[in-house]
């Protein structure tokens, strides 16, 4: 603990173009490895903390086998079971924490908050979700694009292949779809959201500066035209059940359906973070149908995470 070149994940704008380059190179190679039973355990004597506000079935699972496979060890906390839920405050908690492990993985609700946590740590500290933004989420969502569309038989990456697709957001202006507009500045792709009124993105909060990265449109069916890729996520995030039924209502038209992937390209992709909601968000034929990539796009957060570890604690390997 204390490296003075220490980084931290909290938004996807906190790395560059070349980095996530660099990221996913070793994902692929971490991926095969893991398929081919290789052991790879780089992160010896370093500890995980996971402090989680919020529920998780992929980020933990992901964040916790991925440690574990690269030789390390995990501390999970929740806010109900620490004195996160008894009004420590946070700086305390961060200061304490980071002196006994390597990195952190926070899932929280204000964003502010785990931007003060990692004001006062001394380890690197890695966005599990907040309100604003879900990065690591997109990393994988990424990473599996490429696994379809730029990757050879030996796993080599053509970060090229993003340039100039259209990625169609159908649904809340979440942190989901924050990040996919970060993501579209940084990488050169653009985002066609659709969202109901009331429920749009706001550029501010999004951070993102190049407003050509994205379009809005009224229409979800219009904004799935030409598609390379269609996503979705659930009508109502973590934090927001007592707007449910509002939402429900708001949301209706905004279903992910067969016919809306008809106006996508023929080959496009389906992604979902997950968890669904069948004949909510998406229907049962589109997220279990051919088009349809959620299961990679899960497994594939347990090995981009695998190598963002990697780089931050260990810095560039190759
Ligand atoms: N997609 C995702 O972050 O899932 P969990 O909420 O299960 O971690
Ligand atoms: N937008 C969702 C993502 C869940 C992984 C939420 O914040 O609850």
């Amino acid at each position: 603990p204390g490296d003075s070149l220490m980084r931290h994940y909290l938004q996807f704008k906190d790395l560059r173009a070349e980095e996530y380059a660099h990221l996913f190179d070793r994902a692929a190679i971490i991926k095969r490895r893991f398929k081919n039973y290789e052991k790879y355990q780089p992160l010896q004597d370093r500890t995980l903390a996971m402090i989680f506000e919020k529920a998780s079935t992929r980020t933990r699972v992901s964040f916790e086998a991925g440690m574990y496979q690269m030789g390390g060890s995990v501390v999970h906390l929740t806010t109900g079971d620490s004195q996160l839920g008894r009004a420590e405050p946070i700086e305390d908690s961060a200061r304490v924490i980071s002196r006994m492990v390597d990195i952190v993985m926070i899932r929280t609700f204000e964003q502010s908050k785990i931007e003060r946590f990692a004001a006062h740590s001394r380890v690197p500290v890695i966005n599990g979700l907040t309100n604003e933004y879900h990065p690591c989420q997109i990393l994988a969502d990424l990473f599996t694009f490429i696994e379809n569309r730029g990757m050879d038989r030996r796993g080599a990456i053509d970060m090229d292949c993003l340039k100039g697709r259209v990625v169609a957001w159908v649904g809340d202006g979440n942190n989901m779809a924050n990040t996919w507009l970060q993501a579209a500045e940084i990488l050169g792709f653009k985002v066609h959201v659709s969202t109901p009124s009331g429920y749009g993105v706001d550029p501010a909060i999004a951070g993102v500066k190049d407003a050509s990265c994205y379009r809005v449109f009224k229409d979800p069916r219009e904004a799935c035209e030409g598609a390379d890729l269609v996503t979705t996520d659930v009508w109502t995030s973590m934090g927001f059940e007592a707007e449910n039924e509002a939402r429900k209502a708001a949301f209706a038209d905004w279903c992910v359906d067969a016919a809306m992937m008809a106006r996508a390209k023929p080959d496009a992709l389906f992604m979902h973070c997950l968890p669904a909601h069948r004949g909510e968000e998406v229907s049962a034929d589109v997220i279990d149908g051919p088009q349809s990539v959620v299961w990679d796009e899960a497994e594939n957060r347990m090995h981009v995470q695998k190598a963002l570890m990697e780089y931050l604690l260990l810095g560039r390997i190759g």
